[in-house]
């Protein structure tokens, strides 16, 4: 198995051996991502991170990552203070950018933006999401965490919220269909998963179930993982007020639910959990978003040739 410099740009793209690969890489690398254990596996390696949507975590687990590594990270900051407030193109920066870093880091609001840099780019570019596409290091930090906290082989779970515009759910199915899940699919009926992805399951004999009530659900699952409703992609904001509150995850509804479920969000969370579950053994997304770091640092590593 060699990643050295290969793009990661969807899910579709890796194998099972792929995956579990990177996480096993990612358990090794977590004492260094705790910063119990000195690393220098980064050493001269810059890294450039190129954001054209808002993000906290994605970016900054990044950052953790190098810097704990010995690298380095080359930020371009706001947009508004670069030459895109100028209009220039995606293209043209990734031709600068790639001169100046070994690796670009790429968040943009364009589905297809990740696939297109890669063809520009000599250096390998890292998909941090492209519009409601996909969003391939959340999904692996995502499966970390299933391993870590749950069972991964054959794991039932309820995926939540936006599943018509939400990229970090799109990534995420097409990985769980490497390890046997059973995915129910859990949506306003407005915000459904698109019917490719749908189909892409069952053409995998992956049992997908879709409904709009969370309670038909919540007792047979080990993962419950919700989603932001994604304001910024809708066309109408009033189609996105309609739909803004549904499928609150409450404390009554976990009490339906088994005792060791698990509940993941990739967050930011508006309204989707009680901040009441925050302290039950239910919660796990903070867990989770730590979890970006050991995996971000293996992928790093496999993909720049410091691990193989
Ligand atoms: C997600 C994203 O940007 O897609 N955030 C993240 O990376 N953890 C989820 C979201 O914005 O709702």
């Amino acid at each position: 198995m060699n990643f050295t410099n290969m793009d990661i740009i969807s899910m579709k793209d890796f194998s099972r051996d792929m995956i579990d690969h990177i996480l096993n890489v990612a358990e090794e690398l977590e004492p260094v991502a705790r910063g119990e254990k000195r690393s220098n596996i980064f050493s001269n390696v810059l890294l450039s991170l190129l954001f054209f949507e808002p993000s906290t975590r994605t970016r900054m687990s990044f950052e953790s990552a190098i810097i704990r590594g010995g690298g380095n990270v080359l930020n371009l900051g706001s947009l508004e203070a670069s030459s895109i407030s100028k209009g220039e193109t995606l293209a043209d920066t990734i031709r600068v950018v790639e001169g100046y870093a070994d690796a670009i880091v790429l968040r943009h609001p364009k589905e297809g933006a990740a696939r297109m840099a890669a063809e520009y780019s000599s250096v390998p570019i890292i998909n941090a999401g492209d519009g409601a596409g996909q969003h391939p290091t959340q999904t692996l930090l995502d499966l970390y965490t299933i391993k870590r906290e749950s069972v991964l082989d054959g794991v039932k779970i309820a995926i939540a919220g936006d599943l018509k515009y939400g990229r970090t759910a799109h990534s995420l199915c097409y990985a769980l269909s490497l390890y046997g899940a059973e995915i129910n699919l859990v949506s306003p009926d407005s915000l459904q998963m698109p019917e490719e992805i749908v189909n892409d399951l069952r053409g995998q004999n992956i049992n997908v179930y879709q409904t709009s009530v969370m309670e038909e659900v919540i007792e047979d699952i080990d993962v419950l993982y919700a989603t932001r409703i994604q304001k910024e992609r809708f066309p109408d904001v009033t189609e996105y007020e309609k739909v803004a509150a549904s499928l609150k995850i409450t404390p009554g509804l976990l009490d339906k639910a088994k005792i060791d479920l698990k509940v993941m969000h990739p967050l930011p969370r508006v309204n989707e959990i009680d901040a009441s579950i925050d302290n039950t053994n239910h919660a796990c997304y903070f867990k989770q978003s730590f979890y970006g770091v050991p995996v971000r640092m293996a992928l790093l590593s496999l993909v720049m040739g410091r691990l193989k």
